[in-house]
């Protein structure tokens, strides 16, 4: 059974639905995109699947995949497995199949997918305690080794921040906000936001050991991210970016 604090994640979400529904986060731009469409071009075991089985975790309105669908060169099927319910009416593409579950209990069987995805998911998989947190994070990542197929590909974009106190304060932070019903819209805050951000290394760290040395990173790469003033004001935030990370699932396991 999975600890997350599912109430309250689901309550954040649904009361930015309309972020989570609109072009501004940035997913059509993702690193992801571009690196499947060139996995497309030179990856022939991509191309001997015939229909390429992509699962994104955590995919809101399905932007990403749909943006994927436009992208990429081949046929693909495609998989929004989601926590919450309130985005399964608000697909970008007709073609996407929403599936209600969780990165940490998926409904999948081993080997189900042959490129599975998350995007600024795992820093959502908080449990009432950091270390409880952190065993979600490294759950997550045995999951998705779980269900991708050996030679398969997972691809992450998570939000970092280099410092691991900063890291640990601002669960913490964020925690009291909650049990306070802080709310500071111009920080994104809600009474619902609680977040656990790995630094680069623990994230590169965590999907080896979890995975069992299943996940074998091919590409790493910490992309910058623009920040508006009140952010990099907030000594917690500043100088964070997101990671990338391309995983192949080592053949013989
Ligand atoms: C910050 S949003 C990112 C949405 C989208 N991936 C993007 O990049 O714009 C985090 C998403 O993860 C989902 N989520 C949170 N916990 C999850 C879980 N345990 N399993 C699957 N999805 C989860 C949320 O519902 C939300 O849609």
């Amino acid at each position: 059974m999975s600890t997350q604090q599912v109430g309250i994640v689901t309550k954040q979400f649904e009361s930015q639905l309309a972020h989570y529904t609109s072009e501004k986060r940035g997913a059509r731009d993702s690193r992801i995109v571009s690196y499947l469409a060139d996995a497309f071009d030179t990856d022939a075991s991509l191309r001997a699947a015939g229909t390429v089985r992509i699962c994104e975790f955590g995919g809101a309105d399905g932007l990403l995949l749909a943006t994927i669908r436009d992208r990429v060169a081949g046929k693909v099927d495609l998989v929004n497995a989601e926590l919450v319910e309130a985005f399964a009416q608000r697909q970008a593409h007709a073609s996407i199949r929403f599936v209600p579950t969780s990165i940490l209990d998926p409904a999948f069987p081993a080997a189900a997918f042959d490129v599975v995805i998350a995007r600024h998911v795992l820093h959502h998989l908080v449990a009432d305690t950091f270390d409880g947190t952190r065993a979600n994070q490294a759950r997550a990542f045995a999951e998705l080794a779980r269900i991708t197929r050996p030679g398969g590909l997972v691809l992450l974009e998570e939000h970092v921040n280099p410092s691991a106190l900063s890291c640990r304060l601002l669960y913490q932070a964020s925690r009291v906000a909650t049990l306070i019903g802080l709310r500071v819209p111009a920080f994104e805050v809600t009474p619902y936001t609680v977040v656990a951000f790995l630094t680069p290394a623990q994230l590169a760290g965590m999907a080896a050991k979890a995975s069992g040395g299943a996940l074998q990173i091919a590409r790493q790469e910490l992309l910058p991210v623009p920040m508006p003033i009140q952010w990099r004001l907030t000594l917690l935030r500043r100088n964070s970016g997101n990671l990338f990370l391309a995983c192949r699932i080592a053949a013989l396991r």
